[in-house]
C-alpha cells in the first residue's frame, strides 16, 4: 500500500509543557507510522515561509514570533488517508472550539498557544515537508503491525 505523508510541528508551547511523549503516542497508537522526526529551533526566514499564506493577517508577526521562540518538533507522518486523520486528531485551530479528545481540545486554550501545527492538504504536505527535511532524512520501512492495521 502507498501510504499519504504529512508534516506536523509540536510548537514551543507544546515542547515546553512536557506535552512531546503525549502527542507523538495519540499518532502512534491511532497507527500512524513517523518517517522522520527531530527537534529544531526555527529561524526567522523559515517560519516566514512555512506562513507566507497568512502574511498580512494582523496575527502574523505574533506567529512567528511564537514559533521562533523555542525548540519544536518537526515530523513526518505516513499512513492511509494520514493528511486528514492528523487534522482530526489535531482539532481545530481554536483550542476553545476544538473537541475533546483532539489534541488542541484537550491540551490548549489560547488560538495563539494551540500546541501543534499539522499540513492541511497534499500541496502543504509536500511543501512543508521539504521545507524541513532532506529526501534522505524520510526513512522507508514497513511497520510490524501493518497487516493488522489494514485489511489489505
Ligand atoms: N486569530 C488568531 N490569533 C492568533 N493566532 C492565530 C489566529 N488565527 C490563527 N492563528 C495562529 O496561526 C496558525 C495558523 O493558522 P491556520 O492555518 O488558520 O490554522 P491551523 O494551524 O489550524 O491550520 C494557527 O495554528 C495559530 O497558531
Ligand atoms: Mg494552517
Amino acid at each position: 500500500m502507498v501510504f499519504e505523508q504529512t508534516f506536523i510541528m509540536i510548537k514551543p508551547d507544546g515542547v515546553q509543557r512536557g506535552f512531546i511523549g503525549k502527542i507523538l503516542s495519540r499518532f502512534e497508537e491511532k497507527g500512524l507510522k513517523f518517517l522522520a522526526m527531530k527537534l529544531i529551533t526555527i529561524d526567522d526566514e523559515t517560519a516566514r515561509r512555512h506562513y507566507e499564506e497568512h502574511l498580512g493577517k494582523p496575527f502574523y508577526d505574533g506567529l512567528v514570533e511564537y514559533i521562533t521562540s523555542g525548540p519544536v518538533l518537526v515530523a513526518v507522518l505516513a499512513g492511509d488517508e494520514a493528511i486528514s486523520i492528523v487534522r482530526k486528531l489535531v482539532g481545530a485551530t481554536d483550542p476553545k472550539d476544538a473537541l475533546c479528545g483532539t489534541i488542541r481540545g484537550d491540551l490548549a486554550i489560547d488560538i495563539g498557544r494551540n500546541v501543534i501545527h499539522a499540513s492541511d492538504s497534499p500541496a502543504s504536505a509536500t511543501r512543508e515537508i521539504e521545507l524541513y527535511f532532506d529526501e534522505a532524512e524520510i526513512l522507508r520501512y514497513s511497520r510490524i503491525d501493518e497487516e493488522w492495521l489494514y485489511e489489505a
